[in-house]
């Protein structure tokens, strides 16, 4: 089905799935956080552990794209990337992200805030090797972000990393790396009937977490 611009205006979910009450959430966003990733996973929600992350560019400029979740822990959520790429120079010049799950089938949103750091060598190179030959070769020929003149080149680039690493696995390429978000803000958005949907939002505090309801 096309979707007609001028019907545009008239698309609109209700949601009544459940509620969000502060009674149901746990006096910690991260456990709170992975408990929801997981029901995302087992709602079949594809690639649950895609989140938009929003960066920064220098004239104050905010960019958005897609990246993958691959470790959530108290210490923040970690995703790897090619540092020289739009992104990673933004968060080397200003280390301050936000990042938003958006998981239809389950009416829920989370929001995060916080402050970038570049993961450690040994932690990229452990999570690069776990990836996919092809994968790893694609880190390499990859010049992420750059103006390529057409998919020949891009095939090309990727065919004479082949020929370089024959044997395989790749070592890490000092480009690539992950970056860990400590969280300073965690919101959860459970959508409700009416546009009266639920949100609460968990702040870091010197002592811990306060939590408090905002109005949708
Ligand atoms: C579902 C999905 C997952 C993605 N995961 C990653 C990822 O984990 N790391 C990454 O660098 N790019 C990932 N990408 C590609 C990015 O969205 C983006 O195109 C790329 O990183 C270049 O972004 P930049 O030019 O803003 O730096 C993903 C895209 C999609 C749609």
């Amino acid at each position: 089905m096309s979707v007609d611009p001028q019907h545009l205006a008239a698309l609109r979910q209700d949601y009544s799935l459940a509620p969000l009450r502060r009674s149901d959430l746990l006096p910690d966003p991260i456990p709170q956080f992975l408990l929801w990733l997981d029901q995302a996973r087992k709602a079949e929600v594809i690639e649950p552990n895609a989140m938009v992350l929003s960066t920064v560019d220098p004239e104050g400029q905010p960019w958005s794209r897609t990246v993958l979740l691959k470790a959530c822990d108290p210490s923040g959520f970690t995703f790897f990337t090619n540092y020289q790429s739009s992104k990673g120079t933004h968060l080397a010049n200003h280390p301050k992200a936000a990042l938003t799950f958006w998981w239809g089938p389950l009416e829920r949103q989370v929001n995060i805030t916080g402050t970038v750091t570049c993961t450690s060598v040994s932690e990229s190179e452990t999570y690069f090797q776990s990836r996919p030959i092809k994968s790893q070769i694609g880190a390499w020929a990859s010049m992420q972000s750059q103006i390529v003149p057409d998919r020949t080149t891009l095939e090309r680039q990727f065919q004479e990393v082949e020929e370089r690493f024959p044997e395989g696995p790749l070592p890490l390429p000092p480009h690539w790396g992950g970056f860990r978000l400590a969280p300073k803000s965690i919101e959860f958005w459970q959508g409700r009937r009416s546009r009266l949907h639920d949100r609460f939002r968990y702040e870091k505090q010197s002592s811990g977490w306060a939590l408090t309801r905002l109005s949708p």
